[in-house]
């Protein structure tokens, strides 16, 4: 027998044409049957339906998109630059990754988070974040909070991982988890599938659920009570990532060019076929076109000099006020719905078990954090040089991957050595040819290097941590 709010959840799914949701709903335990029952009274059907018949998305105009304008590198100021100390001084700036990805392509068992990262130690993403946190916050002699968001697939893993490693010997207090939200998956005639006779397949609802989790969890009214005015967005996969640039900061919060409420970082595009997104104008906004919508012919067009002319390569990191990203969960505001085909395992009658598709066989939703660009009153870009903050993981080998973030890694460092007058080996094509790492406790940006004890050469092929 079904209770009173257990029958009209079945109604309601049933009149969506989705009562096979429901069909093991008999035979399940009672706690099985409630946490059913629980998922399914989660689901927004409304938003559900507007989903299936192809809505909850919005078009780019790419008739009229032309690119962003940005701060060309080089050109931020020092009153940029001073300004960003002095709100990092004053403790005003909260460090935020988005670590909820399931991180599939680099076929890594467990929180993306975890991944030996860097060149000669192999410290994991998460210790090279928390160790140039606790850096940032002795330079400028100020706490800054560190916010993570993970996913409900991976928020208990990631959270044994920060206990086990003693939270990087940061006070526990200071580094605040939290799971963002899900979406149901459905398959290419628009059903929800079941993961297991109790469970729907869900996906996390992409780092755009980012708003609503930070919302939900009480993370923005803990920056508030905090003070904090600015996030620093990242993204978990970057070890070469400025969490606390600020010149960056300086530009977010002063600029003509910026209303303060939500900035990002580009990279010149390594070529047109980069897998990044692009930051363009769109009727007078800033947006980020990701690169699977972008037409080729945009892709590859180039202007006079034969430059690409979308160029603008998005690095995913923004600086976003607190007090907007306060403004966006007010209200029934929702980023819209991006949808991507995947692999997702259902539960098969027949076997009685998960079945693991070996083609894409579903629709999958996701939310992107940089929709929110275009709701900013306005936006600056900054460029970065790609070699200082740029050296993703993403895949396990080629473009992205371990070794080619490793290189850039040793290149960076290379360059730092050079500038102090160090004789670096480099190959023809100007990589280091040597594995060079430095500790964020050592230098946060070349100049640090200064007060460094440095070796006067470095040989061809070796290793060295400063
Ligand atoms: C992303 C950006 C791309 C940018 C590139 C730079 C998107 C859609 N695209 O591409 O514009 O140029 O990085 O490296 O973001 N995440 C969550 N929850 C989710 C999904 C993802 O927290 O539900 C996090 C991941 O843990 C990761 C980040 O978001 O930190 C990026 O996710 P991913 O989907 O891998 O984006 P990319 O294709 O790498």
């Amino acid at each position: 027998m079904l209770s009173e709010t257990e029958s009209n959840i079945a109604d309601a799914f049933a009149s969506q044409g989705q009562a096979h949701v429901l069909r093991h709903a008999n035979t399940l335990t009672a706690t099985a049957r409630e946490a059913l029952f629980a998922q399914l009274a989660q689901i927004d059907l409304e938003l559900l339906a507007r989903l299936i018949a192809g809505g909850g998305d919005e078009k780019v105009n790419f008739a009229t998109l032309s690119p962003s304008p940005y701060i060309a590198l080089g050109s931020d100021g020092a009153n940029a630059r001073a300004l960003g100390e002095e709100i990092l001084r004053a403790g005003k700036v909260a460090a935020f990754t988005v670590a909820g990805g399931q991180g599939t392509r680099l076929g890594w068992k467990g929180p993306k988070g975890t991944y030996p990262a860097t060149v000669v130690t192999g410290k994991p993403l998460f210790r090279v974040f928390a160790e140039q946190i606790t850096a940032a916050e002795n330079r400028y002699a100020s706490a800054m909070p560190w916010y993570i968001m993970t996913s409900p697939l991976n928020d208990d893993e990631t959270r044994a991982y920060f206990r086990d490693n003693n939270w990087f010997g940061r006070n526990p207090a200071d580094t605040f988890l939290f799971p963002q939200g899900t979406m149901p998956s459905i398959t290419f005639d628009g059903k929800l599938m079941l993961e297991t006779p109790s469970s729907l397949a869900v996906n996390p609802d992409g780092h755009g659920g980012a708003i609503r989790a930070l919302h939900a969890s009480g993370a923005l009214e803990d920056m508030k009570a905090r003070g904090i005015a600015h996030m620093s967005y990242f993204q978990v996969d970057n070890p070469l990532v400025r969490i606390a640039d600020a010149s960056f900061i300086g530009l977010h919060a002063g600029s003509t060019h910026s209303s303060g409420q939500m900035s990002s970082k580009m990279v010149a595009k390594r070529d047109a076929d980069e897998k990044v997104g692009v930051f363009c104008e769109s009727a007078g906004k800033t947006i980020v076109v990701e690169y699977s919508d972008m037409p080729a012919e945009l892709t590859n067009a180039v202007d006079a000099q034969g430059k690409l002319r979308f160029n603008a390569g998005s690095i995913a990191l923004h600086a976003i006020a607190v007090a907007f990203m306060d403004q966006l969960t007010q209200g029934d505001f929702a980023l819209p719905f991006h949808r991507a085909k995947k692999k997702v395992p259902y539960w098969c009658d027949v076997q009685s078990k998960v079945h693991e598709p070996n083609e894409s066989n579903a629709t999958k939703f996701e939310a992107f954090v940089f929709d929110a660009l275009a709701l900013a009153a306005k936006s600056l870009v900054m460029e970065a040089a790609r070699v200082e903050e740029f050296a993703p993981i993403k895949n396990a080998s080629g473009a992205d991957s371990p070794a080619s973030s490793h290189q850039i890694q040793s290149n960076r460092n290379g360059g730092w050595l050079e500038q102090f007058g160090v004789k670096v080996p480099r190959r023809e094509n100007g990589d280091v040819d040597a594995r060079i790492e430095i500790l964020a406790q050592t230098a946060l940006e070349a100049v640090d290097l200064a007060d460094a004890s440095l070796p006067r050469e470095i040989k061809a092929g070796e290793e060295i941590v400063l």
